[in-house]
């Protein structure tokens, strides 16, 4: 097998400027909702890449639980290393590919953590696993072996059995966009490329990118 002979042709879909809708937060529910209807292999994943001081790049999986005209929110430890990340430098980008539809959704923007009271509803809807491992889990940081690591676990089912509290540590950010690009894949690479941009005056503007 040669990796250099590994392609794909685009052929399912087009976008046009005429096909978009003009609010960018509208036009990814209609997206997402195509995924899902498609059966998109976990359609809810999508990259999260951070910065850090000194303008190192990384990016990682997790999972979006909210979208509307506030941004993108998703879960995780304040205290990890894209925590650590965004505490310095709050800005993002998020990505979706959906390969069963050939398109990917690019997002960039600032983050806000999202408010207590909203960390703590969702932390209490987490199946209770979930929450007795982000009890339990220093996120980012290193340990030496798995058994340490279900020790801790184990104490923390210990201590608070079936009510763990939510880490203070533990919550949510919400990405707040400012660009938005949707790009259906078309053949002989010659794609589609939509892209909002949000301007001063708090209206966006719609165009298209050279694939
Ligand atoms: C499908 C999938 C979903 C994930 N969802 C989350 C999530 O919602 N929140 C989270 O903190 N980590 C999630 N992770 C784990 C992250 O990718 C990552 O390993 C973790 O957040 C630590 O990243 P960091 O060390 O860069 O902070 C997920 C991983 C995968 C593969």
């Amino acid at each position: 097998m040669s990796l250099a002979n590994l392609r794909k042709d685009y052929q399912l879909a087009s976008l046009s400027e005429t096909d978009v809708t003009s609010d960018p937060i509208e036009q990814f529910s209609i997206w997402f909702k195509q995924a899902l209807e498609a059966d998109a292999a976990e359609a809810n994943a999508m990259s999260l890449a951070t910065v850090n001081a000194a303008g190192r790049p990384s990016s990682r999986i997790v999972l979006i639980k909210e979208f509307d005209q506030r941004g993108f929110s998703w879960f995780t430890n304040y205290d990890s290393s894209k925590g650590q990340d965004l505490a310095l430098n709050p800005q993002a980008a998020l990505l979706f590919f959906w390969s069963a539809l050939e398109r990917q959704v690019r997002i960039e923007g600032h983050i806000e953590k999202i408010s207590v009271e909203e960390n703590d509803k969702y932390f209490q809807s987490r199946p209770l696993g979930s929450r007795q491992s982000a009890c339990a889990s220093q996120q980012s940081q290193p340990i030496a072996n798995r058994s340490l690591l279900e020790e801790k676990l184990n104490t923390v089912v210990n201590e608070f059995s079936d009510h763990p509290p939510r880490p203070e540590h533990w919550g949510g950010y919400r990405l707040v966009p400012d660009r938005l690009e949707f790009w259906q894949g078309r053949s002989s690479r010659l794609h589609d490329r939509i892209v909002y941009t949000l301007e001063p005056d708090g209206n966006w503007v719609i165009g298209r990118l050279q694939p």
